[in-house]
């Protein structure tokens, strides 16, 4: 069921139910994050393995601190300058959050995110809500409502109807638990922007395997079921199969008669193109399509995590 019966999701979530949150960045699939059995509910309905932990969502900065052992310098920069938005910190959790959310490390990833109907709903939960992203384990992705019923009908309880997802890309992840910040995940908040208020150029320690003890970052994600292609270029492509899906950017791409074609942002605006991202990868997957072809982004801004998003979706 949809909708935006806020009463509703806090019952269901009270009785340790599951319900599909929007957030500015992607939705979430919701459980009461103290709750062992609603958590176990979580990974079962996306059926993901336990070794990838969960984020926990908070309505604010103290509810955050409620759940961190070590609330750092870099922690404090970040959350007063971006939160509610599109990044999670990492930091070392105390005993309120349970194991199983952090797959047994002494770290948790929490986030305020920034849409009005889960800031109300956090503000009224005396819990912090576990969610990843509200999608089959693997799979791309949901940025609309229609996205989470369409495949976790049968394992949410509700689905809160916030609209279409502004950022369209997950938060990008930073490990505060030292002095010198990290960055986990891509995401939608640009290196750039942490750097500016970092004061440095946070290293970036996204992980490029498969490897289940380095959890998060597997190789191949956000995966349509047609074979996802990158090229050099989309102008140069040579089509012998009409049957072949374009994910194309920018006004200079000359469109290819008799093939599917979406165009991530006419005019080149790399917000644009990230808000669309996950939407237009569901529609040519849809189309049930021999190949997708596309090409990477400019590597700027959230061109960098846009090209990780494309480069995982490609990894057969
Ligand atoms: O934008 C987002 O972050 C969305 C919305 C719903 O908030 N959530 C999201 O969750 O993308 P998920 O589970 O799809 O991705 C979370 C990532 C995973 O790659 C997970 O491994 C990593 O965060 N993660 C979570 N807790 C962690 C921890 N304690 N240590 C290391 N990585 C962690
Ligand atoms: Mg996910």
């Amino acid at each position: 069921m949809i909708g935006k019966d806020l009463s509703l999701a806090i019952d269901l979530l009270n009785d340790g139910k599951l319900v599909s949150i929007p957030t500015e960045t992607v939705y979430g699939l919701a459980a009461n994050a103290l709750n062992e059995q609603a958590v176990i509910g979580i990974f079962k309905a996306k059926n993901r393995p336990f070794f990838d932990p969960l984020i926990v969502h908070v309505a604010n900065v103290e509810q955050a601190k409620k759940y961190s052992n070590n609330w750092t310098l870099n922690a404090d920069k970040l959350s007063k300058q971006f939160w509610p938005g599109p990044m999670t910190l990492l930091l070392e959790k105390n005993n309120l959050i349970p194991d199983i959310i952090t797959s047994g490390s002494s770290k948790v990833a929490l986030r305020i995110p920034k849409h009005p109907l889960t800031l109300e709903l956090l503000s009224q939960l005396n819990f912090p809500l576990a969610a990843p992203s509200a999608n089959p384990f693997g799979y791309i992705s949901p940025t609309k409502p229609s996205h989470v019923e369409k495949q976790l009908s049968n394992q949410v309880n509700y689905i809160i109807d916030g609209g279409d997802c502004e950022v369209g890309i997950e938060s990008t992840i930073v490990d505060c638990t030292s002095d010198k910040a990290k960055v986990l995940r891509l995401g939608g908040l640009s290196i750039n922007e942490l750097a500016l208020c970092l004061g440095y150029l946070p290293e970036l320690n996204t992980i490029e395997n498969s490897n289940p003890q380095a959890p998060g970052q597997l190789d191949k994600h956000y995966a349509p079921h047609s074979k996802l292609i990158i090229v050099e270029d989309l102008n140069l492509i040579n089509l012998k199969d009409s049957n072949t899906g374009v994910l194309s950017f920018g006004k200079h791409f000359k469109s290819i008669p008799n093939v599917s074609e979406l165009n991530l942002s006419e005019v080149g605006n790399l917000d644009e193109a990230a808000k669309n991202l996950f939407s237009y990868l569901r529609i040519l997957d849809e189309m049930k399509l021999n190949q997708i072809y596309t090409q990477y982004l400019p590597n700027i801004g959230l061109g960098i995590a846009i090209n990780d998003r494309l480069k995982r979706a490609s990894q057969k």
